[in-house]
């Protein structure tokens, strides 16, 4: 068990290298609570650790690194937010148990925190790039006219040598240092008439491997980037005035509308696309324009990422109907034989994650009867359960 867990995590972190990590990221504590029920993850990779302890990767595996038996999460994009995980893990549970019972693997319960710790983990796998390519790379440099300006590799003293962002392993990082210079950029392609790069998909992983590749101190030290603290990335964004102009004076989108699922660097690329009107609209409102150090773009990209994830919907009266629609009544009754409670008696629960795992947990008791055997077993979307969270925590009983 050891041993196993220290080859998933060195080939995790060798996997997710792009942008990281020092070791005290990993260790930091996972979440904070915050108002309105909303929370915000500090390091959602630390979620690695239960998928190791609590089995899933003895069937799943992540980019290859893993059991076979089951879908890969790096590959197979199942990349769930607040609901969509127990929906997924509920609803594939009869082929999940049936396999559990078959390699005689123990049935693992999750608590309240490992629920949440899975979650923030498999969702992040999205916003964690793949590694960039060296050939792609090369061309787009070529393509997106940054030779124009640009040297690698031998210095060229009409043009910007760009040889120590290699020391940089992060193609977050060279995302960061480029909107810091945004504005010259941009100035001098105005003047020469050169035309702006607009950055796409993984233009920015590709171009940061083309640039560590090729210059002469690529063997150096690597400096990493740290894969965001979604929740210091939430001071940020206020600090640095997005919030200011796009919650508060709507002068730019609003951007709790958009859908950042997106990886960090594309996320990053949407910034750079903008940067030149951010500027002008930062200069008409006298707002300086913001630039980041050490981990600060992470940060704040981590908490975009994660402030908008899927508002999934549902209500009470659904719950209700619920109970009754889903075949829970069956054992929650007034004198059931199953020693279940009472539908009234459930709940209040402290949170969403404590309710899916009671879920979750009582699974193998209910394989027993005919409810969950195999296909019998009902459906439940991300909206259902949000509608029976809010039924077992009305105020009203
Ligand atoms: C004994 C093997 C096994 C274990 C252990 C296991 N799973 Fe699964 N899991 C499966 C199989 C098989 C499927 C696909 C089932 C199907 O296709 O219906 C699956 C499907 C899933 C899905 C749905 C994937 C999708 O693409 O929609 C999720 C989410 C999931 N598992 C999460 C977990 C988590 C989290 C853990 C650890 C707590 C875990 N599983 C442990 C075998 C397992
Ligand atoms: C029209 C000319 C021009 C083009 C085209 C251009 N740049 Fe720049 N770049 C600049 C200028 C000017 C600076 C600012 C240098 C300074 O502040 O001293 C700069 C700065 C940078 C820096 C920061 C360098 C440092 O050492 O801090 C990076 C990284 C960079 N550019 C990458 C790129 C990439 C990648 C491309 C192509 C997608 C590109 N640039 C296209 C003109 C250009
Ligand atoms: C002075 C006001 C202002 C500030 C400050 C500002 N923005 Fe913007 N932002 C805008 C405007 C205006 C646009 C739309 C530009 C356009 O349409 O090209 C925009 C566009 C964007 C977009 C692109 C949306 C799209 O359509 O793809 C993102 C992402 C973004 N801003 C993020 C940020 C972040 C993060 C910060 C803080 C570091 C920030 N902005 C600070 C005004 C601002
Ligand atoms: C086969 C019988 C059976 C069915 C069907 C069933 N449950 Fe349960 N449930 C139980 C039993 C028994 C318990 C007591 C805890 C245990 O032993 O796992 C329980 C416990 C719970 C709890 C934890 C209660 C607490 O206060 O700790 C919740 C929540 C719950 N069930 C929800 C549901 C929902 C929602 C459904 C319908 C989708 C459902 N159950 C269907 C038998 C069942």
């Amino acid at each position: 068990m050891k041993v196993k867990y220290i080859v998933f995590t060195t080939a995790l972190v060798l996997l997710l290298s792009v942008y990281f990590l020092n070791g005290n990221t990993l260790n930091r504590n996972s979440q904070i609570k915050q108002s309105n029920e909303q929370t915000l993850p500090q390091n959602p990779l630390n979620g690695r650790i239960v998928f190791e302890q609590k089995g899933c990767i003895d069937c799943h595996s992540i980019n290859g690194y893993g059991g076979k038996t089951a879908p890969d999460f790096g590959k197979q994009n199942f990349f769930g937010s607040d609901y969509d995980l127990i929906s997924a893990m509920w609803n594939h549970s009869p082929q999940m148990l049936k396999q559990i019972g078959d390699k005689n693997i123990n049935k693992q319960n999750l608590s309240e925190k490992d629920f949440r710790s899975l979650r923030y983990f498999l969702n992040f796998l999205r916003y964690l790039s793949v590694n960039g390519n060296i050939s792609n790379g090369k061309i787009l440099f070529n393509k997106m006219n940054c030779i124009q300006c640009h040297s690698v590799g031998k210095l060229n003293t009409k043009k910007i040598s760009l040889n120590k962002m290699s020391v940089y392993a992060s193609p977050l990082y060279l995302a960061q240092v480029m909107w810091n210079h945004a504005a010259k950029m941009q100035n001098m392609q105005r003047q020469s008439g050169i035309k702006i790069p607009v950055f796409k998909g993984n233009d920015f992983s590709d171009l940061s491997a083309y640039l560590e590749s090729i210059s002469p101190n690529g063997k150096k030290e690597k400096v990493y980037m740290s894969p965001g603290n979604p929740l210091k990335g939430e001071g940020l964004f206020k600090s640095k005035k997005c919030y200011y102009c796009h919650e508060q004076k709507h002068i730019g989108p609003d951007l709790t509308k958009y859908n950042f699922n997106k990886s960090v660097t594309e996320i990053a690329g949407m910034m750079w696309d903008h940067a030149s009107s951010m500027d002008a609209a930062m200069t008409k409102y006298k707002i300086s324009y913001p630039e980041f150090k050490n981990d600060e773009m992470a940060n704040l990209i981590s908490y975009l990422y994660f402030k908008n994830q899927s508002k999934v919907p549902g209500s009470i009266e659904e719950g209700k109907n619920l109970i009754s629609g889903k075949g829970c009544i069956s054992c929650h009754s007034q004198g059931n034989s199953y020693n279940a409670p009472v539908i009234n008696k459930i709940g209040p629960f402290n949170n969403a994650d404590s309710f899916f795992s009671e879920l979750w947990n009582h699974l193998p008791m209910m394989e027993k009867t005919s409810y969950a055997k195999g296909k019998t077993l009902p459906k439940l979307m991300p909206s259902d359960v949000k509608s029976l969270y809010l039924y077992f925590n009305r105020k009203n009983r």
